[in-house]
C-alpha cells in the first residue's frame, strides 16, 4: 500500500511535505481503513456515484485518493483513453493539492477526479452525466481549471474534442450539449469587463438558463461571492478587504462587493446543432 501510494504521489508531484504528513498517519491500525476507502473508491471508478468518507483528516483523503490513481490508470487505458489525456485527466489533482489542498480544493472534487468522473480535453474539462436543467437532456458538465488564460481558440478545441472523445472512449453519441455552472457566467462581469476578455467571450458561448436569485445570499455571502474570493483572490471572503487589487477583475470583484453587490454562480447552457 505504501509502495503503491508513493509511486503514485511521485506521478503526480505531490508536494512532499503533504506526502510525509499523510505517511506519518498510515500504521497498522489506519492502512485497513485507507485500504477500504480505496475499495469504495475503486467501486466508483467509471460511475457518476458520490463516495462517502468516513474520516475527515485530510491525511486520510490523501492517501486513499493516491492509493486509488492505479486502478484509474487501468480503467482509462481498459476504454482505450489515450496516455496524454489520462495523464491530464488525473493530472488535475497536481496544481489543486500544491495550491490549495484536500480540503480546501473539496474531496469531492478530487474523488470525482480519481474516479474517472472529469477528462481533461485540453483547456477544459468535461463531467460526463449531466443534463441540461430543468429537462432530461443529457450534457456535459463544463470546468475551467486554473492554468492560464481562457484562450477562445483553445476553448473552441476543447469544445470541439468532446463528442469524438466521448463516443469513441464511452460509446456515447446521444451527448450534444453542454452545461456549465460558475460564477464566470455572471452576467455582471459585462459590467465591469471589455468585450474582448476572454471570461466575457467564454460567456457569449452560453445561454443562461437560471434566474438572478438562483444564487441568493445567504448570511450575508452568495455562492458567487465566496467563489470570487477563491478563484480570483485565493482567499476566504472575510480576507478581502485587506487585499489590493492590481488586475481589472480583482478591482471589479472588491468594487461590486464593497456597493453592496454580489457575485453569482449561473448556470448556462451551450448547445449542439
Ligand atoms: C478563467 C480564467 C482563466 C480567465 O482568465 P483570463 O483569460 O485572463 O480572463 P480575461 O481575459 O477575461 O481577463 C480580464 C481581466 O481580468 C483579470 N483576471 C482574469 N482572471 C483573473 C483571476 N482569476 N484573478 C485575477 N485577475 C484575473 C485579467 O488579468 C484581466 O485583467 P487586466 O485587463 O487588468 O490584465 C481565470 O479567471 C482563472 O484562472 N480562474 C480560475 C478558475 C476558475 O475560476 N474556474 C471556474 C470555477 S467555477
Amino acid at each position: 500500500m505504501r509502495e503503491t501510494i508513493v509511486d503514485a504521489a511521485e506521478e503526480l508531484d505531490v508536494p512532499a511535505p503533504l506526502l510525509a504528513d499523510a505517511l506519518d498517519y498510515l500504521t497498522p491500525r489506519t492502512e485497513p481503513l485507507v485500504a477500504a476507502q480505496v475499495a469504495a473508491l475503486e467501486a466508483a471508478i467509471g460511475t457518476t456515484r458520490t463516495v462517502a468518507w468516513p474520516d475527515d483528516d485530510e491525511r486520510f483523503q490523501l492517501l486513499a485518493l493516491l492509493g486509488t490513481v492505479p486502478a484509474a490508470r487501468v480503467w482509462l487505458a481498459a476504454h482505450g483513453v489515450d496516455d496524454g489525456i489520462a495523464r491530464a485527466s488525473l493530472g488535475d489533482l497536481t496544481p489543486k493539492l500544491r495550491d490549495y489542498g484536500v480540503a480546501e480544493t473539496g474531496v469531492d472534487w478530487l474523488a470525482k477526479v480519481v474516479t474517472c468522473g472529469v477528462f481533461s480535453l485540453g483547456r477544459l474539462q468535461f463531467e460526463p452525466g449531466e443534463v441540461v436543467p430543468g429537462t432530461a437532456t443529457p450534457a456535459w458538465n463544463v470546468h475551467i481549471p486554473e492554468s492560464g488564460p481562457l484562450d477562445p481558440a483553445a476553448c473552441d478545441a476543447s469544445f470541439a474534442a468532446a463528442a469524438p472523445f466521448f463516443a469513441a472512449a464511452f460509446g456515447d453519441t446521444t451527448t450534444r450539449d453542454f452545461v456549465c455552472h460558475s460564477w464566470l457566467l455572471d452576467d455582471q462581469l459585462a459590467e465591469y469587463l471589455p468585450a474582448s476578455s476572454n471570461i466575457l467571450a467564454f460567456q457569449r458561448r452560453f445561454a443562461l438558463v437560471d434566474t438572478e436569485s438562483a444564487d441568493a445570499p445567504v448570511d450575508g455571502a452568495t455562492e458567487g461571492d465566496r467563489a470570487v474570493a477563491k478563484f480570483v483572490f485565493r482567499s476566504p471572503l472575510a480576507g478581502l478587504p485587506a487585499l489590493t487589487p492590481t488586475t481589472r477583475l480583482e478591482r471589479a470583484a472588491l468594487a461590486h462587493l464593497a456597493a453592496g453587490r454580489h457575485w453569482r454562480e449561473r448556470a448556462g447552457v451551450l448547445r449542439r446543432p
